[in-house]
């Protein structure tokens, strides 16, 4: 089976190639006579010649088209070989597109019109009603044809395919399609065996960016949308048999680690010995604002320890990590319930690379200062500028998000990258997507994003949920109190056996 494939790959593959070969033949001539038309038919001899070789041309190159398809058709996995999905429409758009084509080759981009057919089993299953718009094409060249010819040439044309019994004109030209009843018959029996297998794709690379919440901070209700909406993204496309990658762009780096770490070293001096007991995040978060807002020498301390962390000094690292293993332990209780593993990738995994990308970008001459700030400009569809260096020379979320997306595309060679985030932040992406195209690391032609974007959370007071306002609803308890609410309901209907 294996040695057949390979052997119709093969001839697909030489043929594909002499049609290509025989193209440019044809183009030529085209050329030349064009040529000849225009110098008034000076060697009439020689015109006529040039045209029968055209035609003949044409011809050869319709009947090796066909046996393309064929060969191609054949290549591909059949039902006795395989249990995927094939979708019946695809196949005859396949080989009505083959066969018009080589029909009409004087047409470019025929129409190709594929229907079920009307409930009557007379008019088959199918059927293909490109004639009548491909007669118009013509007449509007002043060309006359009957519809019920171009069928028939239509006919001529149709390579043969398992999946197809007959075909029969009808009416003014209309093609009705009867398929096989074997054929269908085997391919139901494999979903009966099988299940609804898959169709076949070309596996991509695919790295899906979700949940991403943000350290010290409590997961936000948005955040868990995020979650369960990229991780549906991520098994439907699992399923579909591409390689996915779940990553989770954590908030961890940042200026506020600069107070937190200050705080963390006033509250417990013992910390870098002794894990410090801190349950509540939060509330140690607020505590440090507070002091930050109001304290002057403390302001230096923490402005001395973003310093220091961002010049990765060993203690205020080991701070760091302790505060992020907080939050790190309360992210997990949420991903253990919704049985969901992610790959960690913080900001923070990007900070060299985000030094060398502002660097590339500077070289280039994509940044412009602005007031101190170093920004980028996306295209002509975004009305605001990337913020690359701060005026204070820090970087910022656009500069991580530009490393970050340099990162999947050209180290991890990502094919399709796929942010799942709230749509307060859809301007952010698109201006994303325009300085990567610009800067030459998202290549259209190649690679693949989208922003998948969901509705902002919004809190009592219609204004959008803020983690920060302090009595924020925590997702384990909000969890929990779902699940007993559907308990309880089960109960009420009897079904008290339900624990
Ligand atoms: N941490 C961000 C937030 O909570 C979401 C990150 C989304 N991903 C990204 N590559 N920007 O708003």
């Amino acid at each position: 089976m294996e040695n057949d494939l390979s052997y119709h790959v093969e001839e697909a593959a030489r043929a594909e190639e002499e049609v290509s070969v025989l193209k440019a033949y044809v183009e030529d001539i085209k050329r030349k006579v064009s040529d000849m038309v225009v110098e008034a038919n000076t060697d009439n001899a020689e015109l006529n010649k040039l045209i029968t070789e055209n035609t003949k041309l044409k011809h050869r190159l319709a009947i090796l088209s066909i046996a393309i398809a064929e060969e191609q058709m054949q290549s591909k996995p059949t039902i006795s070989d395989s249990s995927k999905m094939e979708s019946i429409t695809d196949i005859l758009h396949q080989l009505f597109h083959t066969a018009i084509c080589a029909a009409f080759p004087d047409i470019t981009d025929p129409p190709v019109v594929i229907a079920v057919a009307a409930s009557n089993p007379k008019f088959g299953d199918y059927q293909c009603n490109s004639a009548m718009p491909i007669a118009n094409i013509y007449k509007q060249s002043g060309k006359k044809v009957t519809p019920r010819n171009l069928a028939q040439k239509i006919l001529d044309n149709l390579p043969s395919h398992p999946m197809v019994e007959k075909c029969e004109i009808a009416g003014p030209g209309f093609i009705n399609i009867f398929l096989n009843r074997d054929y269908a018959v085997k391919k139901l029996q494999a979903i009966f065996q099988n299940g609804v297998q898959p169709p076949t794709v070309e596996r991509k690379k695919i790295i899906i960016d979700f949940s991403s919440p943000n350290i010290a901070k409590e997961m936000h209700v948005g955040h868990l949308r995020s979650t369960i909406i990229g991780e549906t993204i991520a098994r439907l496309l699992e399923f579909l048999n591409f390689e996915v990658h779940r990553i989770n762009h954590i908030g961890d780096w940042g200026t506020q680690f600069g107070m937190l770490i200050a705080h963390l070293q006033d509250r417990f001096p013992d910390h870098l010995e002794k894990m410090p007991p801190i349950s509540d995040l939060q509330s140690f978060y607020k505590e440090a604002k507070e002091r930050f807002d109001e304290d002057e020498e403390f302001k230096k301390r923490a402005y001395d320890s973003v310093v220091k962390l961002q010049s990765f000094e060993p203690k205020h690292i080991k701070a760091w990590k302790l505060i992020c293993d907080v939050s790190r332990k309360e992210f997990q209780k949420i991903y253990d319930r919704l049985d969901i593993t992610l790959k960690e990738r913080g900001e923070s995994f990007y900070q060299t690379r985000t030094e060398k990308i502002v660097k590339e970008l500077e070289e280039a001459g994509f940044l412009e200062n602005d007031d101190g700030r170093k920004i980028m400009w996306g295209d002509e569809s975004t009305t605001v500028p990337f913020t690359i260096v701060k005026s204070d020379g820090g970087f910022t979320y656009d500069s991580s998000d530009m490393a970050a997306i340099k990162h999947r595309l050209q180290e991890e060679k990502a094919d399709w990258v796929i942010y799942v985030v709230d749509s307060g932040q859809a301007t952010h992406f698109q201006i994303l997507f325009a300085c990567a195209k610009k800067a030459g690391i998202l290549d259209p032609k190649k690679h693949r994003v989208d922003f998948v974007g969901f509705g902002v959370v919004l809190g009592e007071d219609k204004k959008k949920f803020k983690t920060r306002s302090g009595d924020s609803i925590r997702l384990v308890d909000l969890l929990d109190k779902g699940l007993e609410k559907a308990l309880d309901k089960l109960k009420e209907k009897g079904r008290d056996k339900v624990r």
